[in-house]
């Protein structure tokens, strides 16, 4: 709802009325002026429960277009017995177009496409959450587990024309989106506990060096410091904590 200060960025639908237990921002320390073609999130959901509720996700920006673009996991109930997880890859870019399977127009409500696809996984392993420019300005997103090296395609869109390459620094986050909009108030000390661990940006372009998760705050929304939100650095990213069991 209200994350103003402290970011580089407009406030996309998503991130003005989220509930986040908490925000991050990344950026590079060196990086190319033509900006990226590439850009791998990976995300560690080990000690995340099986329950739908939840959405690590990191955002990127691009050249000459305001909106994001939104990549992440969220947790699912077992299929079955077996463990899956959900893959998102979305643009909140009005003009953004999709013929991909698992994309639709819109998103949370705004323009722009939303890309979900639930995939068998092992939440012990490491999934790279990667978004590769596949031609002029379409785009795929790519959930790949570090372990087996299998590639889950979440989705493929088209920015506008005039949108150019992937641009240095945003924002992600570790939303409850079962409580967002809508305005109603919430019982924080009911928030169901989730973890995750976000590690350091990367990308295959010369130039991109020292990408990192730069630092992890809570959200100052209504729970802020009453749901038990806690985080430490871990090599290569950040361990966060929310909720109770
Ligand atoms: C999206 O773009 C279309 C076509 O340019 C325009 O008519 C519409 O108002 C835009 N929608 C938003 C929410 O900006
Ligand atoms: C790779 O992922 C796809 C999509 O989730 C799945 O259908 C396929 O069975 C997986 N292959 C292996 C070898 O795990
Ligand atoms: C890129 O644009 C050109 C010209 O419009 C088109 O011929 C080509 O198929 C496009 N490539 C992709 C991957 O969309
Ligand atoms: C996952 O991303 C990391 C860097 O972020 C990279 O070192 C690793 O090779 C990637 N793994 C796979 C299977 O693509
Ligand atoms: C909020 O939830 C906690 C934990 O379940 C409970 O103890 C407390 O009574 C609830 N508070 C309100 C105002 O409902
Ligand atoms: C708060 O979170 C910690 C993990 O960070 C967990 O050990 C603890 O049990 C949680 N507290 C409650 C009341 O659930």
């Amino acid at each position: 709802m209200r994350l103003l200060a402290v970011t580089l960025l407009v406030c996309t639908p998503s991130v003005c009325f989220g509930f986040f237990a908490s925000i991050n921002n990344w950026g590079f320390s060196e990086f190319p002026e033509t900006g990226l073609n590439d850009i791998t999130f990976p995300f560690n959901v080990a000690n995340a429960p099986h329950t739908r509720g939840v959405y690590f996700a990191q955002m990127f920006g691009f050249q000459n277009i305001k909106e994001s673009g939104y990549t992440g996991l969220q947790p699912q109930e077992d299929d079955n017995g077996n463990s899956v997880i959900r893959g998102v890859f979305s643009s909140f870019q009005n003009g953004t177009t999709t013929n991909h399977p698992n994309c639709s127009p819109g998103a949370d409500g705004g323009p722009g496409v939303s890309c979900g696809f639930i995939f068998p996984a092992n939440y012990n392993h490491i999934f790279n959450m990667t978004v590769q420019n596949i031609g002029n300005t379409t785009w795929r997103g790519t959930a790949v587990d570090t372990v087996t090296k299998n590639a889950t395609e979440i989705g493929v869109w088209t920015l506008p024309p005039e949108s150019g390459a992937i641009v240095n620094g945003q924002l992600g986050f570790f939303e409850y989106f079962l409580w967002n909009g809508g305005g109603e108030s919430h019982n924080c000390s009911t928030l169901p506990f989730s973890e995750v661990t976000m590690f350091s940006p990367t990308s295959m372009a010369n130039g991109a060096v020292g990408g990192h998760i730069i630092s992890v705050y809570e959200d100052s929304s209504e729970c802020s410091t009453h749901v038990n939100m806690s985080y430490t650095a871990v090599p290569g990213g950040y361990n966060i904590k929310a909720g109770f069991l």
